[in-house]
């Protein structure tokens, strides 16, 4: 069975209560219960891990490594300037994909960069907790031969 590991990072814990009109009123748990029901649909297993600590997502990302079949990572604002999850993600063979909730390009400017994203099999942005969603299907289809 395929496992896929779900990685939030800093402030995704406030989701439902944070900035409401940028994030959603969704909680984290909302978006977690709804990654796990799709899990037991197509039969895959999902761990949720949340952290505000930039060390405790590197290591999480360094034990993914060999034990799962692909990682769905919203790093936060450390998307925008650490270059320690970006050479994690690098020193790991399993895929991962980059998820921001709010259209980061349509925002402030420190958040149109993510250093993290050049090293991630790719990025979706804007598309609210349906982000999610698109990513684990993508990680599911991963190894089918399609492009
Ligand atoms: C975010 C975008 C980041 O710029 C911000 O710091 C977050 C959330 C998003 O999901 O839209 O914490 O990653």
């Amino acid at each position: 069975m395929k496992k896929i590991l779900v990685i939030n990072g800093p402030n995704l814990n406030r989701l439902g209560s944070r900035e409401p009109s940028v994030y959603g009123l969704q909680t984290l748990a909302d978006l977690e219960h709804r990654l796990q029901e799709i899990g037991g649909q197509q039969g895959v297993t999902i761990n949720c891990f949340q952290s505000n600590h930039e060390g405790a997502i590197i290591d999480r990302i360094h034990e993914a490594d060999n034990s799962y079949d692909g990682i769905i990572l919203n790093p936060g604002a450390f998307t925008h300037y650490s270059y320690a999850i970006r050479d994690a993600i690098a020193s790991i063979s399993v895929p991962v994909i980059e998820v921001h909730i709010s259209n980061v390009h349509a925002r402030e400017a420190f958040r149109h960069q993510s250093v993290t994203a050049p090293v991630t099999k790719g990025q979706i942005v804007g598309l609210g907790l349906y982000g999610y969603e698109m990513a684990l299907l993508a990680l599911l289809n991963e190894g089918k031969g399609e492009k």
